[in-house]
């Protein structure tokens, strides 16, 4: 297992760890990317893993499926999870996890102080970001909570290429500001550009010079931007970025939760990153950075999140408020069966076949969508397909929710159920108002491993047909609305009857099919 103690003599080994292979301080690293030519001439993504636990699923008649979202609200968030056939919420914690991730779970040591399991993820995480600290956390969002209470005081500003809910919660909820300087492409839904995720370095010297070094608490990148669906940044922007943060005194964090994606990206269309093994171009990203940190639920396939640092007096500013909020630093709210498969999982994210399964699941089902015309936002990104609702239902208005809508229609007609990432994922103004988001998507996230190839064509077949039958979806008011993170348990409603109107639609074609 993980990291090992042998002679460090670089071997393929047999059997079980034949993609593998020791390199010289004793890790265990992956082997080159299969490469497999189709003779039909076709590409389809290939599997280099074979399914060995399932779990049964349900699809509920069209009947039970509108019952079951009208009882939440709408809100793909508040549907049980035996009332969906195919679960594309989100891939938080719902990866499929390895045989070796699940084996090293078996060997957790549960101490309250001074865990094995600690030092051998410290040793892991050391070793894939060549950064000295790490600190724990339950999950990503606990890293952002302290992040921001270490670095955010009330006024300053993060400059990011664009916000994450959470990440955006924890910075303003203490007064401070964010900033979302992303290239123009950024919000282009239809592109090819490659790096939709970069920063704009003019708007980052513009923003430094006006509210100089004391004025911004620090530059945030996210990696694989979430919200403008799934979008990597380069290598290059990325190391700009760095360049100006640093002459400039300026802390760049580094929100690593979606890396995977990005450094799969990277390594496709980035020139320079052609010939770096993901290890280096993982290395070279984190040099680049000050803090890192991530949620273990998404990259390392497992739970819980940390944070990784250089930085001696950044370190101990952070291991203040871990045992307050988090837990003892050598567990930080993590169990330590996660914390052995994050370790394990951290390693095999360097392994090209690993990280390349589900950006590459979802270029075939864009691409599927694209050749129907579903809008879609391309290129194809990271972490899910993402369907450009306003493109998708252009009667129905922001104002009610056309993403969301479209979300709960999904729903209804295929027991597939997305996320809306648009104005119902907002928040509302001081003053009352509404922010339209820039994009109004519905995300339909690919856990990574957990999807087959039948279930993918399934999902674009109903969109096909919802696509067909557009006009008869309509909008979404609020019922109950909370504050704060309203989009995770709201309960809204359907503007009109237009939900029977669809369900009956759907019988008139489908007849007796689930
Ligand atoms: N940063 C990014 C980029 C994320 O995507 C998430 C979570 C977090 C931070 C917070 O991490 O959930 O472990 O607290 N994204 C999930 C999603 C919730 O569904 O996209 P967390």
């Amino acid at each position: 297992m993980l990291p090992i103690n042998t002679s460090p003599t670089p071997y393929v080994l047999a059997n079980r760890f034949r993609f593998w292979y020791i390199n010289s301080i004793g890790f265990i690293l992956p082997a080159p990317m299969a490469n497999i030519k189709f003779f039909s001439g076709k590409t389809t993504p290939i599997e280099m893993h074979r399914v060995r636990i399932i779990q049964k699923l349900n699809l509920r008649p069209i009947d039970q499926r509108l019952e079951a979202i009208q009882q939440a609200g709408n809100n793909t968030f508040l549907l049980k999870n035996d009332d969906v056939f195919l679960d594309m919420l989100t891939d938080s914690g719902v990866n499929a996890m390895s045989n070796d991730q699940l084996a090293a779970m078996s060997q957790a040591d549960d101490s309250y102080a001074g865990s094995a399991t600690f030092y051998r993820l410290e040793k892991a995480l050391q070793h894939v970001f060549g950064m000295q600290y790490f600190l724990p956390a339950h999950q990503g969002r606990a890293c952002e909570h302290i992040l921001a209470k270490v670095f955010v005081k009330p006024g300053q500003v993060v400059p990011m290429n664009y916000h994450f809910t959470t990440s955006k919660a924890h910075i303003t909820v203490l007064g401070g500001e964010i900033l979302e300087i992303p290239g123009k492409e950024a919000f282009e839904m239809t592109s090819d550009c490659p790096f939709k995720g970069n920063l704009d370095l003019d708007a980052l010297k513009k923003v430094i010079a006006e509210r100089g070094k004391d004025g911004i608490a620090y530059v945030r990148m996210e990696a694989g931007t979430n919200l403008i669906g799934g979008q990597p940044f380069s290598l290059e922007n990325l190391q700009a970025v760095s360049k100006i943060c640093r002459a400039n005194g300026i802390p760049l964090v580094h929100d690593i939760s979606l890396l995977s994606d990005n450094l799969y990206f990277c390594k496709q269309r980035e020139a320079m990153c052609k010939n770096m093994s993901i290890h280096e171009i993982a290395l070279a990203m984190a040099s680049a950075s000050d803090i890192v940190y991530f949620s273990g639920r998404k990259l390392g396939a497992a739970r819980g999140g940390g944070i990784c640092t250089n930085s001696r007096d950044d370190y101990l500013a952070i291991r203040e408020l871990v045992p307050l909020y988090e837990g003892f630093l050598t567990y930080g709210g993590m169990s330590v069966r996660e914390m052995e498969a994050l370790a394990v999982g951290m390693i095999e994210t360097l392994d090209e076949d690993v990280i390349s399964q589900g950006p590459q699941f979802i270029e075939f089902m864009t691409n599927e969508l694209v050749n129907i015309q579903v809008p879609v936002v391309t290129p194809p990104g990271g972490l899910g397909c993402h369907l450009n609702a306003r493109d998708f239902l252009p009667h129905v208005p922001q104002t009610q929710y056309t993403a969301g809508a479209l979300a709960s229609a999904l729903y209804i007609i295929s027991g597939v159920r997305g996320m809306e990432r648009g104005t119902l994922s907002e928040q509302r103004n001081e003053d009352g108002t509404e922010p339209l988001a820039h994009m109004e998507l519905v995300r339909l996230a690919l856990p990574r491993r957990v999807f087959t190839m039948s279930q993918i064509v399934y999902t674009v077949d109903r969109l096909n047909w919802l696509y067909q039958n557009r006009n008869l979806v309509g909008g979404l008011q609020w019922r109950d609305e909370p504050k704060i993170l309203r989009f995770f348990y709201g309960i809204l409603e359907p503007i009109g009857d237009w939900q029977q109107k669809l369900v009956a639609k759907f019988k008139s074609d489908f007849g007796e099919s689930l």
